[in-house]
């Protein structure tokens, strides 16, 4: 919770503010029926206002007068409540921005294998929604809370003040108020929280559908998804009117409690009006007061259930900020960006510490050599290339740079020298050229006609009715796989890295061109290194040697030992 405070803490003058802002807007509160108290007081019994700056002047400039603070009352209340409005918004708004960068910039340094466990759902709602929380216990919660609060003993305060008889009336409804309307709003809150949990059920089946369109319509479930649909949707239906219904049961009970109160200060203040121990102007302002109470009293409940929904929101968002996979940064850059070798030193890794993928690798990659990585699906081609990059860290042993340790290194600086192209394409909406150009902006047309080339896309993009300009839909889809592949090699190829890493980067394109794309690349890029995974056998024919991943463990071959 110290976390969420210190949040707080850095508006603590715009807190302040807010606070004074809420003091003025209870004492307006107060003061709404008392203009009329003293028309109904002073000057219908044809007496002056008891106030010496105003007793002397005429009863139509009095009761002007009255009428006229009356209207200021209520101006005054609504223009502290719209600034008090304003500064809870920017308050809330500048805390959420801040908690939601912090998150952002935590993502950012997370181990990628931590992003394989949680689904990007669960991710996106911390990120988005549960941030919201500390937005709601500050805007929500707390101020809303400290004002009903101040109300409250402000209303008791005058009260005492008037008629202590008549204070009984308040102690006694205020209790049957608190217990009934909380009750109300827990009812209230388990159908509203149901409701939301119905709807994102609705929401996640049609998402279940899209991601899976083609599997349903292979296998012929439209029938059942129909199904599925149906009943998500009525559901949210009948939580829905549940809620409505609720919603409407607690405005009717409350009002009934309200009158009956009411009743109670008219059967007693009548009373005490006629015996003159009460007038009717203190009778009006116990009446006021009475439906004031509400209010104050709706908002306490609702902050206290408020509280615990939030609490559990906030818990998700520490637990996601005090996250301790992350990669902690080195600070040292390569030096003149050269690598001069990469080395694996008894390394071991572990996805969850039950089972080694790697068991003690040890080889040693020199600078231009090609590499091929070779091993059966699931041997731990993509973990080995993952520990060079430092996407996931070794649990035993070294990965060196240049002798080094990698992790004495810069990201950045790791990262600009070493460039992987994964096993599956990543491509964003938007065009071909976007595409390509992701890694370096400055790259010139020319430029990127030979990285076309080499990647074997010159004729297709030329072909296309908007050439590189061509908009290849949400993630890529309007483009073939191997397409796809393709222009993550040139998005890759465009960079100046010292160290190309292919995993399995032309797994969907036909056996002639991917000939022609490796002889081109080994071509063009004979003094870079290059390290590739492959499956098939053939694909060795570019490397200078080979490592073979069996079991966990490496193995340095030569090509000529393999048969292909
Ligand atoms: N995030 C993860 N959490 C737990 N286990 C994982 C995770 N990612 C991969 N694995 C396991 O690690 C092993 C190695 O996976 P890896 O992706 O490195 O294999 P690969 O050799 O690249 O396979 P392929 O040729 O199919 O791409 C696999 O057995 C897999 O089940
Ligand atoms: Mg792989």
């Amino acid at each position: 919770m110290k976390v969420i405070y210190s949040y707080f803490y850095r508006y603590i003058k715009i807190a302040i503010f807010i606070l004074f802002q809420i003091l003025f807007i209870q004492l307006f509160q107060l003061l709404k029926p008392w203009p009329i108290k003293f028309a109904f007081d002073y000057l219908i019994e044809k007496k002056s206002l008891p106030f010496s700056a105003v007793s002397y002047l005429s009863f139509d400039t009095q009761l002007f007068i009255l009428c006229a603070s009356f209207v200021l009352i209520y101006f005054l209340l609504g223009a502290f409540v719209l600034l008090n409005n304003i500064s809870k918004i920017y308050f809330g708004n500048a805390i959420l921005t801040d908690i939601r960068t912090d998150i952002y910039r935590k993502l950012q340094k997370i181990q990628i294998s931590y992003f394989n466990r949680k689904s990007a759902g669960d991710i996106i709602y911390r990120t988005i929604n549960d941030t919201q929380s500390i937005q709601v216990i500050a805007t929500k919660i707390i101020f809303p809370f400290i004002s009903s609060i101040i109300l409250l003993f402000g209303i008791f305060v005058v009260i005492f003040q008037i008629n202590h008889k008549l204070l009984f009336v308040f102690f006694f409804t205020t209790p049957i108020l608190f217990l009934s309307i909380s009750f109300l709003n827990k009812a209230i809150f388990k159908v509203s929280n149901k409701l939301r949990e119905k709807e994102s059920t609705l929401l996640s089946t049609v998402e279940y559908f899209l991601n899976n369109l083609s599997v349903v319509r292979i296998f012929n479930k439209e029938d059942s998804e129909n199904k599925k649909f149906q009943i998500s949707s009525s559901d949210v239906l009948n939580q829905n009117l549940k809620l409505n219904i609720f919603d409407t049961v607690h405005a009717w009970i409350v009002n009934v409690l309200i009158a009956v109160g009411t009743a109670a200060i008219l059967w007693f203040g009548v009373k005490q009006v006629l015996s003159n121990n009460l007038t009717i102007g203190d009778l009006i302002i116990f009446i006021s007061y009475l439906e004031s109470l509400y209010g104050p009293i709706n908002s306490i409940t609702q902050s206290i259930s408020l509280y615990y929904e939030s609490m559990a929101g906030i818990k998700r968002v520490l637990s996601l900020l005090n996250e301790n996979e992350i990669i902690v940064d080195g600070h040292e850059n390569i030096k003149d960006n050269i690598i001069n070798h990469i080395e694996f030193k008894n390394v071991y890794f572990s996805f969850d510490s039950k089972r080694w993928i790697i068991k003690g690798a040890n080889f040693k990659i020199f600078r231009s050599d090609k590499v091929a990585l070779i091993g059966k699906s699931g041997s731990g081609k993509t973990t080995i290339v993952s520990l060079m990059i430092r996407f996931i860290e070794p649990t035993m042993g070294e990965v060196l740079i240049n002798s080094k340790n990698i992790k004495e290194f810069k990201l950045k600086s790791l990262r600009d020298n070493i460039c992987l192209v994964g096993q599956r394409p990543v491509l964003f909406s938007g065009t071909i050229l976007e595409n390509i150009n992701y890694s370096n902006l400055d790259i010139s047309d020319y430029e990127i006609n030979e990285v076309l080339k080499i990647v074997c896309l010159d004729d297709f993009v030329k072909n296309l009715p908007d050439g590189i300009h061509t908009y290849v839909g949400e993630k890529g889809t309007m483009l073939s796989e191997g397409q796809r592949q393709r222009i993550s090699l040139a998005r890759a190829l465009l960079t100046n890295a010292e160290v190309f890493i292919f995993d399995e980067a032309t797994s969907a394109i036909d056996n002639s061109t991917q000939k022609r794309i490796f002889e081109n690349i080994m071509n063009r890029f004979q003094y870079k290194t290059i390290i590739y995974t492959t499956h098939r056998l053939e694909n060795v024919s570019y490397s200078d040697y080979v490592l073979v991943i069996k079991e966990g463990m490496i193995f340095k071959t030569d090509k000529s030992d393999l048969k292909i």
